[in-house]
């Protein structure tokens, strides 16, 4: 299994880039293969999880395979701060949103590195406002549009809208927010990211929380002294802001 991907992940590279692109890619490669070496129990526990779970079985949709960052030809200033695609397992996205108190109606859920869309279709049970998807890699982004169109095809709803772009360029929805993170993205690009929702929220103030799920880079978020640890698990923390109280907003 890992020979096979490192062997396609290689091939993809060679015919993409040539053989100067791949090898300056080497280092990133050695660092991913050692990483996962080390980690190949982790990966088996993960497998079976995913599995039992079957996420995907159940819906007919296509969001269970791990790519990795050096797999989805990334571009731009951000590309080296992103965090691979792994979906997010589906009972610890359950007790995230079951954690979240917000007015479900009045609230944009918006979750930043939205992959393959695991999360948004989980998040469409509960009655959000609107489900917004943020992603860097136009592959990812391509795959979540299909399985958004297969999980309405059956019938769901949901109020989807997928975007393609770097999170650090997306502009904060009017009216409730919640954003979603699934640990997607170094510590510079979380910054500009709160910053700007910060700034949305000075602007136009209402009501905000985050879902951060392994939070990596937590302290980028208290350091703005405008959001509380509300609620804290072992995998997740949810922090809600302390914007002056809505007027209206939505
Ligand atoms: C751990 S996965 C998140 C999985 C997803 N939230 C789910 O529903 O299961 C992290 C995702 O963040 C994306 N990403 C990384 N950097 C990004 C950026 N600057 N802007 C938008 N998406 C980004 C990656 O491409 C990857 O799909």
């Amino acid at each position: 299994m890992l020979i096979d991907r490192t062997l396609r992940a290689l091939e993809t590279s060679l015919h993409r880039d040539g053989l100067w692109g791949t090898a300056r890619k080497a280092p990133r490669l050695a660092r991913y293969l050692r990483a996962r070496l080390r980690d190949r129990r982790w990966y088996a526990e993960w497998r079976a999880r995913e599995a039992a779970e079957g996420f995907d079985r159940q819906y007919g949709t296509d969001t269970s395979a791990i790519v990795e960052t050096f797999e989805l030809g990334l571009t731009g200033p951000n590309a080296d701060k992103a965090v691979r695609y792994e979906p997010a397992h589906v009972s610890d996205v359950e007790r995230a949103l079951a954690a979240l108190e917000v007015d479900h109606p009045r609230t944009t859920l918006v979750d930043l590195g939205s992959g393959k869309g695991r999360t948004l279709l989980l998040a469409s049970r509960y009655p959000f406002k609107r489900l917004v998807g943020v992603e860097l890699a136009p592959a990812l982004h391509a795959v979540a549009v299909e399985n958004v169109r297969r999980w309405k095809a059956a019938g769901r709803d949901g109020e989807f809208s997928l975007e393609c772009v770097d999170a650090t360029r997306f502009e904060p929805p009017p009216g409730d927010l919640a954003y979603y993170l699934f640990n997607p993205f170094g510590a510079p690009v979380l910054e500009r990211v709160v910053q700007r929702l910060v700034d949305s929220l000075a602007a136009s103030p209402r009501e905000a929380s985050i879902v951060y799920v392994f939070p990596a880079h937590r302290a980028v978020i208290e350091a703005t002294g405008r959001f509380r640890a509300q609620h804290e698990d072992p995998r997740f923390t949810i922090f809600h802001s302390l914007a002056p109280q809505r007027r209206g907003a939505g």
